[in-house]
């Protein structure tokens, strides 16, 4: 049994930065060809850059073995915010509803020894304030990622998720740079894209065969349940 995904075509939504560009590289590094999604930034790092924006979307042709389900926003959605209930809506729309039309196309042409693997988040665990929605989709995340493993596991696909805490990317740089450790972290740094990639690969490859419905924490030890 090997980490090798020689032969492996898959999907990274979201791949022009941050998180899902780590995985991009990750899965490419293992010998994987990998289709790089983005909405705005078609300069992708690394894969073939694919336009995806989850406000319509839509898997590339051909086949696929990996989808990896990153991109994501994270607005904020106090309940005294201006436009409450359209940025409520967005965030559901983008984070969770779109997800789950990219699982439903994927495994609509899935074979056996395909996978699926959500990018969730720590807050669909614990709550976030001033983030209701962001909380909420990535709650929806993890019963979509549960829900479809038991339905497609039959089929020989897997799906999980993984839940990472504070990780740095544009989406955190300007809260981190405020504040380097925004709460008591026992492994003593936030994570960098990287620390993601890894167990992501792990979840994409032969290594987790008999791993699935799995929403796995990444967050240093700062939440345990
Ligand atoms: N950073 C963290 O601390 C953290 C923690 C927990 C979970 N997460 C989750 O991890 C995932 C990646 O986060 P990140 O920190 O890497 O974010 P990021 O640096 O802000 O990157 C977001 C990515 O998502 C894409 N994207 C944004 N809106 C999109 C849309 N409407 N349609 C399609 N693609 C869209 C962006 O594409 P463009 O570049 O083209 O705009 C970009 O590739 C997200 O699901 C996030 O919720 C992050």
């Amino acid at each position: 049994m090997q980490l090798n995904l020689n032969g492996k075509r898959a999907f990274v939504t979201g791949a022009s930065r941050g998180i899902g560009a780590a995985i991009a590289r990750a899965l490419i590094e293992a010998g994987a060809e990998v289709i790089a999604g983005y909405r705005e930034r078609s300069d992708v790092p690394f894969g073939t850059a694919f336009h995806c924006d989850h406000k319509a979307p839509e898997l590339p042709e051909g086949p696929l073995d990996i989808i990896v389900n990153n991109a994501g926003i994270w607005l904020p959605t106090p309940v005294a915010g201006d436009d409450w209930e359209d940025n409520f809506a967005a965030v559901i729309d983008i984070n969770l509803l779109a997800v789950a039309k990219l699982c439903r196309a994927f495994a609509l042409r899935a074979r056996p020894g395909s996978c699926i693997v959500n990018i969730s988040s720590r807050a669909s665990h614990r709550g976030e304030a001033h983030y209701a929605a962001y909380a909420a989709s990535k709650a929806g995340i993890n019963a979509l990622t549960k829900s479809l493993a038991t339905e497609l596991g039959p089929r020989g696909i897997r799906v999980n998720a993984i839940a990472p805490g504070w990780v740095r990317t544009d989406m955190t740089r300007a809260h981190l740079d405020q504040n380097p450790l925004p709460e008591p972290l026992p492994l003593g740094r936030v994570a960098e894209p990287e620390d993601v990639a890894g167990p992501a690969l792990f979840l994409c490859s032969d290594l987790s065969q008999y791993v699935t419905g799995v929403v796995l924490d990444v967050c240093g030890g700062a939440y345990l349940h």
